[in-house]
């Protein structure tokens, strides 16, 4: 597929929100405040880890954008915390349902529809972004990069969550595509894991028919750390796990405090300050 396809696939995909299975499963049929809540306390038990790499308590007054908006739990605890919010999203739907949430809670805000590969702001217009799961999907993971770090301020920060090149779960269900690319980063190469086929993009994110999204892309710390060579510092840390063998009986929460996580977890967290 080239840029265009995968950005058209993109748009179409995503547009049934990111998190509708769970809302389904939760008994969610609504978008009132006591639904919407139900579903946040959900996301955010599911990822207690988010409070510490997102500084929702010292973002008031700053200008906050979020790419990859999703059901907008995110979305609107940024606009709560007192941002001045900015949400963008290749989609119609993840975007409606921001602008839905900041009109029912009263926040000040917006979110557009865009792609963050040809984002449609001024350069250094924002002090802080936060794309948490959306970056791997956009086909041009190094581009998206490039295009947050030019609409950072100086001494602006990058947040943002890319899936893990070597997780457990890679290394269980992909075993040579992990290890020939390992094998390939040892003699310098630097990049993402390329194409992948159904099964494995719909391992980590399915539609409710179980359609897999467009576009996904993997990555290590090291080829991050090369794709954010532009920021002045960068740091990263692993989280999140499958309670799959031999992790099956460790309830999640329990896993989640082990150092599993911090070794093979799914997703990598990233600080990049410009
Ligand atoms: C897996 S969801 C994550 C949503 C949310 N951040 C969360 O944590 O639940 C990925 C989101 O990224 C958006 N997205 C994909 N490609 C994009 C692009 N090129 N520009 C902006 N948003 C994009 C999708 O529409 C989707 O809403």
């Amino acid at each position: 597929m080239n840029q265009t396809e995968i950005s058209q696939k993109n748009s179409d995909f995503w547009n049934e929100l990111c998190g509708s299975h769970l809302a389904k499963t939760l008994g969610i049929t609504d978008s009132s405040p006591e639904s919407l809540k139900r579903f946040d306390d959900w996301y955010f038990d599911f990822y207690p880890y988010l409070f510490s790499h997102i500084p929702f308590g010292q973002l008031e007054g700053k200008d906050v954008l979020e790419v990859g908006l999703g059901y907008g739990t995110v979305s609107q605890r940024l606009a709560e915390s007192g941002a001045k919010y900015t949400g963008l999203d290749i989609a119609a739907g993840p975007v409606a349902m921001a602008n839905h949430r900041l009109k029912q809670e009263n926040l000040n805000g917006i979110a557009v529809q865009g792609s963050i590969l040809e984002p449609d702001f001024p350069a250094e217009s924002f002090d802080t972004i936060v794309a948490i799961g959306c970056l791997h999907h956009t086909g041009n993971l190094r581009k998206a990069i490039a295009q947050c770090w030019k609409l950072l301020r100086p001494g602006g920060s990058l947040i943002f969550m890319v899936y893990y090149a070597y997780s457990y779960r890679r290394y269980r269900m992909v075993p040579l595509t992990t290890i020939s690319h390992l094998l390939r980063e040892a003699t310098g190469y630097r990049g993402v894991v390329g194409a992948s086929d159904d099964r494995e993009r719909s391992a980590y994110d399915a539609g409710s028919t179980g359609v897999a999204a467009p576009h996904t892309d993997w990555i290590s710390v090291r080829s991050l750390e090369m794709y954010c060579k532009d920021f002045a510092s960068f740091s990263a840390v692993l989280e999140n796990i499958d309670q799959e063998p031999p992790f099956g009986r460790t309830p999640r929460a329990a896993l989640l405090k082990t150092r599993w996580p911090g070794l093979v977890g799914l997703d990598l967290y990233a600080t990049a300050v410009k």
